[in-house]
């Protein structure tokens, strides 16, 4: 016990003069400050010793995560195998899937029907009764981490359930829970807001506060109505919180997906998102989460463009987040799918090419969200490209209605007053897979194919770590059932969430099927991935021009080795000229011999080139 608390306490002399700033600045309340740093050594204490044996191994290899085997994999616990033993038994596909990092979309208790997808949390230390227990949570945890999977978990900070033991006491009227959200017994306030606060779902939820007929107040809801806002103005809030996020880490989640980060401070005449105290917040998490479990990773949820993303990590010597989604760049490849030109997809990633290195942004195509048309509409512009017509263009182009689209999908939260729509669909029915095999038309279904793969081959040469949403690998389609239950019918994004189809896994053998083409090229360029060092997250990574509009081409270095990625977006044969001089190349799928000069590349293919290595004289 003595060598244990000396590790904490040396961590935590480490981190507590700037803990105890922050926490002063934010809250200027001592004895809550005290009761934290109590809490949180009792936490440490209870941390099992595999986990603590974990954190020092981590602690001596900060880097772990940022090695080229990171591969990620996102689902729901039910859609994918029922519930948490499930998981446990399909571990073996996970492993075949190259996966070693799996993302559990919400699991905690939640009010059937009023549960966003499980984002409206109403017990944090309560698995859904459906899916398992906390014991089946912490057993599932071991078996991953025996196969060196990493589990990724959501913690759901800015929001609670209206089920939740505090919105319940707080609807009654005791003050002392109502100090924890954010109550108004008439509108002036919530209109003053209202002037400053934009909308996230305008259409399934509209406005940002719900009347609560019973209690007599508006109580402030951002998403849902049934989703109330923590108030962590309220130092009770952030400890509890902290307790909540402590608990979990101990049952052995890996890497804490932070929801909905931006929105966790509200302030009067601000909109509400990425305040200053919101990363002030986000610093004590990572620092306590230094003091108690070093070895887990935050991940920030900021859905936002790259100016206010950024942030989210920090600076180098005090670090906010761990990883982040690379948003605003899934978002353009879209965009560039549809166009067939790669421009602002280029300088998307040449944008963030120019970042530190240390800095890990999750890449991936699509996720259980919609995909927002958040992109660079002031490069656009000078195209003579207009934010409002073109989101209408894409919108119409993947939902299939524009000239010569194959994708099929659904609008979300389309906005009758400003004209604005997300999107939403699977990877595969957006490559147009979903029409091809609707009507069969082979022709069709192998460009299909070609485009889907080439998006993940594109995908793997980013800078970062690649997340598959599980189904992708073997191109699973839209999912209609969603409109034949109530609870569902109203949020299309249950569209793309559909179960996982373990009949058609079985085809992963059988490379005439689409099934197993998607998976068995998915694999080799994983296994590519995973050997060649040059695919590790901090490689220096850029992009060659190349001088055909529908042709990316992205350069990765490290450590004498080089690859060069070229990928083309269109449906027709291109030539990329590039001119490396440097030496010649291999193709790392094919391995064929080739010069990187004046490539020719078929429609919707993509080549991994890498330099052979000079002989020594
Ligand atoms: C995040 C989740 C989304 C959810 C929202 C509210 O953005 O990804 O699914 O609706 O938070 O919790």
């Amino acid at each position: 016990m003595k060598t244990a608390e000396t590790v904490f306490l040396k961590r935590l002399e480490k981190h507590h003069d700037e803990l105890r700033w922050l926490y002063m600045e934010l809250y200027g309340n001592d004895s809550m400050f005290a009761e934290l740093c109590d809490n949180i050594k009792q936490f440490y204490l209870e941390r099992n010793e595999d986990l603590k044996a974990l954190d020092l191994k981590r602690e001596k290899k900060p880097d772990w995560y940022k090695q080229n085997d990171m591969l990620g994999m996102m689902f729901y616990i039910d859609n994918f195998a029922g519930d948490m033993k499930g998981v446990e038994a399909r571990l073996g596909y996970i492993e075949k899937c190259n996966v070693n990092y799996i993302h559990l979309m919400p699991f905690l208790d939640t009010p059937e029907g009023r549960s966003d997808g499980g984002y409206a949390v109403s017990d944090f230390r309560k698995v859904q009764e459906k899916l398992g227990s906390m014991k089946d949570l912490e057993n599932l945890t071991a078996a991953c981490h025996k196969k060196g999977i990493n589990v990724c978990m959501d913690f759901v900070m800015n929001h609670t359930s209206e089920d939740h033991e505090w919105a319940r006491k707080a609807r009654q009227g005791d003050g002392e829970y109502m100090s924890r959200y954010f109550f108004f017994d008439n509108w002036y306030m919530p209109s003053l807001y209202e002037k400053t606060v934009p909308q996230v779902f305008p259409t399934t939820a509209p406005g940002n506060f719900t009347w609560l007929d019973d209690a007599g107040y508006f109580v402030m809801t951002t998403f849902y109505p049934y989703q109330w806002d923590l108030n962590y103005k309220n130092p009770r809030v952030f400890n509890e919180m902290m307790y909540n996020f402590l608990y979990l880490a101990n049952r052995g989640i890996d890497i804490i997906r932070i929801d909905a980060v931006p929105y966790i401070w509200k302030e009067l005449n601000t909109p509400c998102r990425n305040l200053q105290q919101v990363h002030t917040i986000v610093r004590m998490m990572r620092m306590i989460s230094e003091i108690v479990c070093p070895s887990v990773l935050l991940l920030g949820e900021v859905v936002m463009e790259p100016e206010k993303v950024v942030p989210y990590f920090g600076t180098v010597e005090k670090p906010e987040c761990h990883m982040l989604y690379n948003v605003t760049t899934m978002a353009t490849t879209w965009h560039t799918v549809a166009t067939r030109d790669v421009r602002l997809l280029k300088k998307q990633l040449d944008i963030v090419n120019a970042l530190p290195k240390d800095y890990v942004f999750l890449n991936y195509l699509r996720c259980h969200d919609d995909i927002g048309w958040g992109l660079d509409y002031g490069t656009l512009m000078t195209e003579g490209i207009e934010e409002r017509c073109h989101k209408k263009y894409l919108n119409d182009y993947f939902q299939g209605y524009a000239g010569d689209s194959k994708s099929r999908g659904e609008l979300y939260n389309a906005d009758p007053v400003t004209g604005d729509a997300r999107f939403c669909g699977t990877t595969a029915s957006m490559c147009g897979i979903e029409k091809a095999g609707f009507e069969q038309d082979n022709e069709a279904m192998e460009k299909a194919v070609r485009l889907d793969v080439m998006l993940h081959a594109y995908m793997f040469m980013q800078s970062g770590i690649p997340v598959l949403y599980s189904g992708d690998e073997i191109g699973q389609v839209n999912d209609y059932t969603y409109k034949e239950n109530p609870h569902k019918a109203a949020d299309s994004r249950y569209l793309h969430r559909g179960a996982m189809n373990w009949e058609l896994a079985e085809n992963i053998q059988d490379s005439n099927t689409v099934e197993g083409k998607i998976f068995y090229s998915l694999d080799r360029l994983e296994k590519i991935r995973k050997k060649e060092k040059a695919f590790v997250s901090n490689a220096d990574t850029w992009t060659i021009e190349t001088w055909d509009q529908s042709v990316l081409c992205i350069g990765r270095y490290y450590e004498g080795e080089k690859i060069i990625g070229l990928f083309n977006f269109s449906e027709f044969d291109k030539t990329a000229w590039i001119n490396e001089t440097d030496g010649d190349y291999v193709e790392l799928i094919s391995g064929r011999e080739m010069k990187a000069a004046g490539v020719n590349i078929p429609a919707y293919g993509f080549y991994y080139l890498k330099k052979k290595q000079q002989k020594s004289q």
